[in-house]
């Protein structure tokens, strides 16, 4: 018995102290050997990191490299994007998108020039539907981005449809896949999406700091990004102050000397899920989750997600009200863990997590008069 379904804030698996313990226990042995091996070695083990993300989203080579975090990946791009991109233009985003990336574009919008235009929520409503991006969304758009999976409905978008539409309007589609990649199946090999950015640690259990930025190969050539560094060079050792020349792929948006341990620290969660199929991952979890949508209705408690389960992500999220907040600490009294964003409670079970929990969360809502306190 786990209790834990909080894998869109932290996924873990069976066993993952012990592989974590394993590989930062190689990471220590082969940083503080005395010998000059260590950079080869680190180097490498980035490069696997870096490819195994490729693979899991079918991303050309040369094409992905690694940020600190989600907000970081999008600001590396921005800074680096032809200046008429965005100028003049409408960057599109939805009012669920993560915040994070809000700020940023908020702060970044009067120095490119852009005007940040948020799709809002109609009243009542829990996610943007698609078809209000799509009517936001018109050939003033130089860049949209996209959230695949919410964090606060776990409502997953048709992505297909929006990239095509971004296609049809001239306009970049960048798609963050930070709730959906490892339980969704997510593929840039159509050459529709311009950009991805997404960290380990959710679905994917990894750990934080290992954020990834793919860029579309043709885009990338274009990009010339601001925050650079000896790292954004095709041989960092060029150390002519004059003759500084961007790596033809996505290292050119490395910077200084690249971190290490976050890749080193989330190749264990990536290794596992690639090892037992996204298809294995998702059935485990749909057995879950549709259990907790049964028993939501039967409790009378409302879904703040889309009801039908290929709209939405991993997690399923109830709609309590002013109870929600208040439920959480009690819940974690009982060995459930789960939080809370202002009415909304948020359920997401992995591979740790067993039928046996969500009908002990359930008598717990019981016990704990969580639809009284919502209603
Ligand atoms: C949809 C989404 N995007 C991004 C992030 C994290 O962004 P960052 O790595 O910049 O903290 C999260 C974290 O919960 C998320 O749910």
């Amino acid at each position: 018995m786990s209790g834990y379904f909080l894998y869109h804030s932290i996924g873990t698996f069976p066993g993952k102290a012990e592989a974590l313990r394993g590989a930062l226990g190689r990471f220590a042995d082969d940083w503080s050997a005395e010998n000059d091996a260590q950079w080869p070695t680190m180097l490498s083990l980035r490069a696997r990191f870096i490819e195994t993300w490729a693979g899991l989203i079918d991303a050309p080579a040369g094409s992905l490299t690694t940020t600190e975090s989600v907000t970081a990946g999008l600001y590396a791009l921005i800074g680096a994007l032809p200046r008429e991109r965005l100028a003049g233009r409408r960057v599109l985003v939805a009012a669920d998108g993560f915040p994070s990336l809000h700020f940023l574009l908020q702060g970044l919008a009067p120095r490119f020039g852009f005007t940040l235009d948020t799709v809002p929520l109609r009243p009542g409503e829990r996610w943007v539907r698609d078809e209000d991006m799509l009517a936001a969304w018109g050939p003033d758009v130089g860049l949209a981005l996209l959230t695949f999976v919410t964090s606060t409905a776990s409502h997953r978008c048709d992505m297909g449809a929006l990239a095509a539409h971004g296609r049809e309007m001239g306009s970049l589609t960048v798609a963050d896949v930070t709730q959906g990649i490892g339980i969704r199946p997510f593929s840039v090999a159509d050459g529709a999406i311009d950009a991805v950015v997404s960290t380990s640690l959710k679905w994917l259990c990894g750990v934080s700091g290992a954020g990834v930025l793919q860029v579309r190969p043709d885009l990338l050539a274009t990009c010339r990004p601001e925050f650079r560094g000896w790292f954004s060079q095709e041989n960092p050792f060029s150390w002519d102050l004059d003759a500084f020349r961007f790596a033809p792929d996505a290292r050119r948006f490395d910077q200084g000397t690249p971190s290490i341990l976050p890749a080193a620290g989330s190749l264990p969660g990536l290794d596992h899920i690639r090892s037992l199929g996204l298809r294995t991952v998702a059935a485990q979890n749909a057995r879950l989750t549709e259990r907790i949508v049964a028993m939501a209705d039967e409790a009378g408690l409302p879904l703040a997600s889309p009801r039908e389960a290929d709209r939405r992500g991993g997690s399923v999220m109830l709609n309590l009200g002013d109870a929600a907040a208040g439920l959480v600490g009690p819940l974690r009294a009982r060995g459930l863990f789960c939080d809370a964003r202002g009415p909304v409670l948020r359920l997401s079970p992995g591979l740790v997590t067993q039928e046996a929990d969500v009908d002990r969360l359930f008598s717990a809502f019981e016990d704990l008069g969580a639809r009284r306190a919502a209603a």
